[in-house]
């Protein structure tokens, strides 16, 4: 089965893509980061079903694992949390190289990874992501943190994992959704660094939304072959790491102005406004052609993303969170812009009126 080997100067760990790894999880931890205990933080939707399979798998292969679950909403990610996991860790004795396990989502992950990242100064973490945006995103590449009433993951580390195992048959039980969503960050890698994966998604749609095995394996494998040749050459985003940002600076603009009361936009799905918002911005400046945002904005389409919106707030209250973003320098905003399919540019000097008119173009 496909395995991705993530090489640093000071660490190098395998991402193990297999159908029912989760049953393996217990070996295949044991071989990386053996030790008398353990501690699994699961999604509590799926304590029960993933987290209880890794729990048992752990416990046949000798660890006294403890099981910590936790709510996996946006709200719940907080230091509130951390200090919760961090309580019952310490109660269960955990060691240096006792390893935190974490099985859900990429909420999950962060929380679980800033967890280990802080207890005893650092203790061995191991994902294991259940959805696809975790699987082809968030578990690879340690970053790890919580929100704070200033903002979206302002508080956090690089933790790298020890180790990453996904099974793509956690994907049968995800919501439609949700796989969708997870698949805006893929065709963001075709979009920022991969122009052939881009047309395997788009001639792969309808297996991988048919949740076929080898297409779901091959789709993963490609992602993450992607996410960790970036995180090798740019492990804390000085440089090439920030191409992951395509679309999000955006994003996160709807996502802090939405109401969360009325069916707000997913991530995968702000990341699709966003990523349509950008590539507009680009062909308007001149910077790429207008078949990469028409091509985009088909395959959006096909996946069931959204590509325009009636649900915005005014462009001054989206502009206004964008120069908040971390990612602001010297207070311009930084935007990742496509100059063709599978290349991108970091871009510092975008007129404000240009991101107004980038704004006003996604309300269709
Ligand atoms: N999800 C963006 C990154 O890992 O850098």
């Amino acid at each position: 089965m496909p395995t991705v080997k993530l090489t640093l100067p000071h660490h190098a760990y395998d991402i193990v893509i297999e159908p029912g790894a989760l049953a393996q999880a217990g070996e295949r931890v044991r071989a990386v980061v053996p030790h008398e205990r353990a501690a699994v933080v699961a999604d509590e939707n799926i304590r029960s079903t993933y987290g209880r399979a890794v729990h048992e798998a752990l416990e046949h292969a000798g660890y006294d694992a403890a099981v910590c679950s936790m709510s996996a909403s946006e709200s719940s990610k907080t230091l509130d949390t951390v200090a919760g996991l961090l309580d019952t860790m310490l109660e269960h004795r955990m060691e240096r190289r006792s390893p935190v396990v974490a099985v859900g989502g990429g909420i999950t992950g962060d929380v679980a990874g800033y967890a280990a990242a802080s207890l005893l100064r650092g203790v061995p973490f191991v994902q294991c992501p259940t959805t696809l945006l975790a699987m082809v995103d968030a578990s690879v590449g340690g970053k790890t943190g919580v929100n704070t009433r200033q903002g979206k993951n302002l508080v956090g580390a690089f933790h790298q994992p020890a180790l990453v195992l996904i099974d793509p048959d956690t994907l049968a039980t995800l919501p439609p959704r949700d796989l969708r969503g997870g698949l805006a960050e893929c065709v963001k890698h075709g979009v920022i660094r991969d122009a052939g994966l881009f047309d395997w998604i788009d001639a792969n749609l309808d297996a991988v939304l048919g949740l076929e095995r080898d297409a779901l394996v091959e789709l993963i494998r490609r992602n993450v072959a992607i996410k960790a040749a970036v995180v090798q050459e740019d492990e804390t985003e000085q440089g090439v790491r920030a191409h992951l940002n395509f679309g999000h600076t955006f994003a996160h603009a709807i996502e802090a102005t939405q109401d969360p009361s009325a069916d707000p936009y997913s991530h995968g799905e702000a990341v699709a406004l966003g990523m349509v918002a950008a590539a507009r911005l680009a062909v308007d400046a001149g910077r790429c052609e207008p078949a990469v945002l028409d091509r985009l904005e088909r395959l959006l389409d096909r996946i069931g993303l959204p590509t325009s919106s009636d649900r915005l707030v005014p462009e001054d209250a989206l502009l206004a969170v964008m120069r908040s973003d971390k990612k602001v320098r010297d207070g311009r905003v930084r935007l990742v812009l496509p100059d063709a399919m599978g290349a991108v540019s970091v871009v510092d000097d975008t007129p404000d009126a240009a991101v107004r008119a980038a704004w006003a173009s996604l309300r269709g």
